[in-house]
């Protein structure tokens, strides 16, 4: 059964059983506290935790997924995958352990036939936790599993939560039984190898809110969650290796092909070799990760989801040299995955331009560093060995490794064949401390969830919070409750009522009532000042981490802030300002893109801050500068018109009624909030702050427009003062180009066209020149060959060629000297390098001459290495003064071979 009918199959299953089928999100996860979404209910987290209500009781969805804790071990096993698919069916507070359990029976052993899945009833085995009397006895109710095959299993395998706080559950987990010959009878509890018992589909009983995650099995429960949830995840790339009865999640039809092409290219056979087969995997999954990747917006980068795309492209590239391809290969192996998974994912074929450009990038890049970490490791490898220690430390291997980007198994690999060891205990070290130095700023930047307990309890205590932002900047305002910051020094417990916080402490505080806007929809939380009577704070950020209660993050600057202070809460004015700018300047240009573009052009996100805004909008393929300026135009002459804004509540038919746009994904109460600008001209539902009319925007600027993803693309502008700015700065560029081409500022164009031009056509000359005098060098070259033990040999060192240039060169020499048996070699310094090459005659290689002997011979002297086929070898070094002595050693190996 092909994945694409499977996933079909999945989600036909569950529409038919009152799901909502909700597409794939995104692989950069909704959810701040991950990098990638890691499994199918990540992007329902906000409904597990009833941070949000949920709009469905049941959903059902096929995820993309990335996880990359094991990148090393991919390839090793077949279980390890670093991009997957995960089937999932979700319940927020509707049917629990019973529904769960006979829903994915019925699917599972349901005929192929009646729209099931077929697996043998009597080869299913399941695990549940422990103590879950309640879920063993479901099984062998509703299933009629025999109670031998219901297994029970600790945290480690029967717990699930995402790695991060949040929520979590006992699980229980659907196993195949693949047959004796993959391993002893016994079962999953048996089998820990998990190669005969492979797990199949995992149920979660969501029921707890976690925190302290550290593990899969060290963490803390806090507490229920307000509903008992179900989330379920069924590997597709499992099911599909075992319905395609093939060996692993590599040689399903979505995979196999980019598998298969690599091999080709290596010229290999898959399964005769343990170690290539490793190989082929490893570039079979991360080529698709990377594809997948790069269609979620994610570019390779030095640190987080850039960090790791960059690891996958690497190793994929790296695999394939190990495998001795040397050309670059991801041109030949992407477009073979992009074919394999476009049936599932159509983007990838409509934005492959744009995909495969960053990709093949990385790979040139990455080519690059090859070359460079090869030159530093060489004078590593010079440096250890004079100083007598034939040894490269744990430094040296570090700093290859996390400034140039070295890969330590390239380090390894190319000491060995130097005869030089490498401190690899002392590298692990060093990357084993960056990684915890890692570890701790991501815990510290973590905020969130783990104080939600503290803030249920201040809203159940208080009431929400009297929230003033829409009517004034100041507030007389009474602290309600400090709640400490677990992020800070002294780690208090979660839920702890904070002590007093004095001068330069951080704390978050609730009032009874505040002007300070919260972070939403797009718009930054507002900035300002507490001040009470002998202190004061500054306010850093401001958030509703559960529905309305509005939470301060402080500084405290004077003073001592304590509960019960009663204090004055007061808004920055020129950033209030500057932020209702912003917000109604993303309107404006919202409502100027869909005149433009048409009603397709619709936001899927945006952020603004005082000063700068940027929108997401669906849309294929870049803008064209006249739609650029037409946006902008529109945009500015929406401002000019001084449009009146204003907010309106009615009910949410009531707003579609007049065409009120509601965005995707956002959810929204009774009432709802209608904002205007020009009456019909635009309606949005939004909760943030605005002008009072769109002249006060002020200037309206596009900076940029570039993809997020595939069908998503980017506008950003600057408003105000700041977009004022922006085009002075522009003007005064304009100015000073003006200034150092001579010429007016409408010449411009012209002026720079006219340089360019003749620049090309210098380049163009400059490259016949050296092309004639290449040709007449090759003649003269050719006639002085001399006689080297019947041998016409040429040596010469014609100054500044390139590696290209003086191939080319040697090319032309040998074809001059016809059918003799003749060597020619080369050496050319150029930008403090030298590049060799040798060439020889059919005639020289029967009389047992090669050239890359006669290169290796000759790319000593000038510390180097190189080497090719036996007609043309090519390589470099880093040692000009070695020239002449590299020319004399290569006529000796010609000399001693021809003597032979
Ligand atoms: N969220 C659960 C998992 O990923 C279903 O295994």
């Amino acid at each position: 059964m092909q994945t694409a009918e499977i996933r079909r199959r999945f989600l036909q299953h569950f529409e038919q059983r009152g799901h909502t089928v909700v597409p794939s999100a995104s692989l950069v996860s909704p959810d701040p506290s991950l990098l990638f979404t890691v499994a199918g209910m990540v992007p329902f987290i906000p409904y597990l935790t009833g941070r949000e209500p949920a709009p469905f009781p049941r959903a059902t969805s096929v995820q993309k997924c990335v996880r990359t804790l094991d990148i090393e071990e991919v390839g090793k096993t077949t279980r390890h995958g670093t991009f997957f698919q995960m089937n999932g069916n979700f319940s927020f507070g509707d049917y629990f352990k019973e529904g769960a359990i006979a829903h994915a029976w019925e699917l599972v052993t349901g005929p192929v036939a009646d729209g099931g899945l077929g697996f043998d009833p009597d080869r299913i085995w399941v695990t549940v936790y422990l103590d879950d009397d309640e879920a063993a006895e479901a099984w062998h109710r509703i299933a009629g599993l025999p109670l031998e095959r219901i297994q029970r299993l600790g945290k480690k395998d029967n717990y699930w939560h995402t790695g991060a706080d949040g929520p979590g559950g006992p699980c229980s987990e659907i196993y195949y039984d693949r047959g004796p010959e993959f391993g002893p009878d016994g079962g999953p509890l048996v089998d820990t190898a998990g190669d005969r018992f492979l797990e199949i589909w995992n149920l979660v009983f969501m029921q707890y809110e976690l925190t302290d995650v550290r593990s899969k099995e060290d963490f803390r429960v806090v507490g229920e969650l307000p509903k008992k949830n179900i989330d379920t995840g069924m590997g597709l790339e499992r099911v599909a290796f075992l319905l395609q009865g093939v060996d692993n999640m590599y040689e399903i039809d979505e995979v196999a092909p980019v598998l298969r092409r690599a091999a080709d290219l290596a010229g290999v056979t898959y399964g005769k070799d343990h170690e290539a087969d490793v190989r082929l995997r490893v570039v079979a999954d991360h080529v698709r990760s990377g594809l997948m990747l790069i269609g979620d917006g994610v570019t390779p980068g030095n640190e987080g989801r850039g960090y790791i795309l960059r690891r996958l492209l690497r190793r994929a590239v790296r695999s394939m040299r190990l495998l001795g391809v040397d050309a670059a290969s991801l041109p030949e192996l992407l477009p073979v995955s992009r074919d394999a998974m476009s049936s599932s994912y159509p983007e990838l074929a409509t934005d492959f331009d744009r995909i495969s450009a960053v990709a093949y990038a990385e790979e040139e890049a990455f080519r690059r560093t090859l070359t460079s970490g090869t030159a530093l490791f060489d004078t590593a490898v010079r440096e250890a060995k004079a100083a007598g220690a034939p040894a490269l430390s744990g430094e040296q291997a570090f700093s290859l490794h996390d400034t140039y980007g070295f890969p330590i198994d390239v380090t390894l690999e190319m000491a060995a064949e130097q005869g030089v060891t490498v401190d690899e205990a002392g590298f692990r070290a060093l990357m084993q401390q960056q990684r915890d130095r890692a570890r701790a700023d991501a815990r510290a930047k973590r905020t969130g969830s783990v104080d939600v307990l503290a803030y249920r309890r201040l809203l159940a205590d208080h009431g929400p919070t009297d929230w003033q932002a829409y009517r004034t900047l100041r507030t007389d305002s009474r602290v309600l409750g400090l709640v400490a910051d677990l992020a800070g020094e002294d780690g208090g417990q979660v839920g702890d009522q904070a002590a007093p916080a004095g001068p330069g402490e951080v704390t978050r505080v609730v009032l009874d009532r505040t002007p300070f806007y919260a972070e939403s929809g797009g718009q930054v939380a507002d900035a300002g000042t507490l001040t009470w009577d002998g202190g004061r704070a500054e306010v850093l950020d401001v958030q509703r981490p559960v529905r309305g209660l509005v939470v301060h993050q402080v500084r405290v600057l004077e003073g001592e802030l304590a509960e019960g202070a009663q204090l004055t809460a007061e808004v920055d004015r020129e950033w209030r300002l500057s932020a209702c700018q912003a917000h109604s300047g993303t309107h404006v240009v919202h409502a100027a893109l869909r005149q433009v573009l048409g009603p397709q052009a619709l936001q899927s996100g945006s952020y603004n801050r005082p000063g700068y805004l940027r929108l997401d909008f669906a849309w294929q393929g870049a803008l064209t500068p006249r739609q650029r300026h037409d946006i902008e135009d529109v945009a500015n002459a929406a401002v000019r018109a001084d449009h009146r804004v204003s907010a309106t509540y009615m009910t949410l038919p009531e707003a579609q009624a007049i065409g009120a746009l509601a965005l995707f994904g956002e959810t929204y109460g009774e009432q709802v909030r209608v904002v205007e600008i020009g009456g019909p001209w635009s309606r949005e539902l939004c909760g943030g702050t605005h002008v009072a009319g769109s002249a006060q925007i002020g200037t309206l600027a596009l900076t940029g427009e570039s993809s997020v993803g595939s069908g998503a693309r980017r506008v950003e502008a600057v408003v105000g003062i700041e977009g004022f700015r922006y085009l002075a700065r522009e003007r005064d560029l304009v100015r000073q180009l003006g200034e150092l081409l001579k010429s007016p500022p409408d010449g411009l164009v012209d002026r720079i066209g006219g340089i360019l031009s003749r620049l090309r056509e210098t380049e163009r000359e400059i490259a016949e020149l050296r092309a004639q005098q290449t040709q007449a060098a090759a003649g003269s070259l050719a006639a002085g060959a001399k006689d080297v033990g019947g041998v016409a040999v040429v040596t010469a060192s014609p100054a500044g060629l390139s590696g290209g240039d003086l191939r080319t060169l040697a090319l032309d020499v040998r074809g001059r000297l016809g059918e003799r048996p003749a060597v020619v070699l080369l050496a050319s310094e150029s930008g403090g390098k030298v590049a060799l090459v040798a060439a020889l005659t059919p005639a020289a290689q029967d009389r047992g001459l090669s050239a890359s002997d006669v290169l290796r011979a000759a790319a000593g002297p000038v510390g180097g290495r190189g080497g090719g086929k036996p007609d043309v070898a090519q390589g470099g070094g880093t040692d000009p003064g070695g020239i002449p002595a590299a020319l004399q050693a290569g006529e000796e190996a010609v000399s001693t071979a021809a003597g032979r």
